[in-house]
């Protein structure tokens, strides 16, 4: 997805874990001095939100480690350091959508991993942008989506928390931001910092998923539970919201509605 949408904007060259191992710094070390990049987009991390929780040195290696070495690398060849950070920053506490310079408060190992590599990148001096978004799912991989599909078919009813606001955001949305942010002719003169980059609206856990049923025609039920009545290992933010405003002031970037990407999401998987 991010490959195809950044293609057109010069040549991309892209790494799996086997390319480049992120909890191997001396491979950080090795493929970007051989690359020599003009711009480094990290979009890997370790995302597995509860298993974290148990795996704390292993969420910090990929999310702070890695990220500070590619931040330093990125310092050395004055590269510009695209880097995907998250709404799991924030303790969901506050009542309105969170904007950049709003205090983080992780809940869970995974958001503090993920504010320790925000850190780390603004500490290490480099050019960059980190785009905080928020429920990503795409056409393929693992997502929520996936999971309430499979789920709808195999079980009488499903129960999905309610009482979670955010904004559920497309990959496809994601890349096309990025590009148009690359492609932006004053880009070199746009302040490095944190930009909030989610879709545009808002729903539930329970709203996002009986929608995904609702466009797709099938009538299983959906109950509302409460966050409680789910028990995971990790907490969440009640509110994940993000502002978009700044990234829409800087680079004249909005994502539209959720709703309009979950249809093009849709669309893709048939
Ligand atoms: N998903 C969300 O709801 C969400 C919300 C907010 C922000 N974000 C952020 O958005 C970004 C992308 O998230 P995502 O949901 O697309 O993640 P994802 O589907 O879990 O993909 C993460 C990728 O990182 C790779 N990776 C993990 N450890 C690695 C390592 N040691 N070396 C090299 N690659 C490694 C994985 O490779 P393998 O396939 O080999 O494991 C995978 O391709 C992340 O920064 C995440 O924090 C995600």
């Amino acid at each position: 997805m991010l490959v195809d949408a950044l293609a057109p904007l010069g040549e991309v060259r892209a790494f799996d874990r086997q390319g480049l191992d992120l909890l191997d710094l001396q491979s950080i070390r090795s493929v970007t001095a051989k690359v020599a990049p003009d711009v480094i987009v990290n979009a890997a991390a370790y995302t597995a939100v509860d298993r974290a929780e148990q795996e704390k040195d292993s969420a910090f290696a990929v999310n702070h480690q890695a990220v500070e070495e590619l931040a330093r690398q990125a310092n050395a060849l004055d590269a510009l350091l695209i880097h995907f950070s998250t709404d799991y920053v924030f303790d969901g506490e506050k009542r309105m959508p969170y904007v950049e310079s709003d205090a983080p408060a992780p809940l869970s190992v995974y958001g503090s991993s993920k504010l320790k590599g925000e850190r780390a990148i603004a500490a290490s001096g480099c050019r960059h942008l980190i785009f905080r978004t928020s429920w990503v799912y795409g056409p393929a991989g693992r997502s929520f989506l996936h999971a309430i599909l499979a789920a709808a078919k195999a079980m009488p009813e499903l129960r999905v928390v309610d009482d979670q606001r955010g904004a559920p955001t497309t990959s496809m949305a994601i890349a096309g931001a990025v590009a148009q942010v690359l492609s932006n002719p004053g880009l070199s003169g746009k302040p490095s910092g944190i930009y909030h980059l989610s879709a545009a609206g808002e729903t539930t856990w329970h709203g996002f998923a009986a929608a995904i049923l609702e466009g797709r025609g099938l009538k299983t039920p959906v109950v509302a539970i409460r966050s409680d009545e789910y028990p995971a290992a990790a907490r969440r933010p009640k509110n994940s919201l993000l502002d978009n405003s700044k990234l829409g002031a800087t680079f004249g970037v909005a994502l539209p509605d959720w709703r309009q990407g979950l249809g093009a999401v849709l669309a893709a998987i048939h």
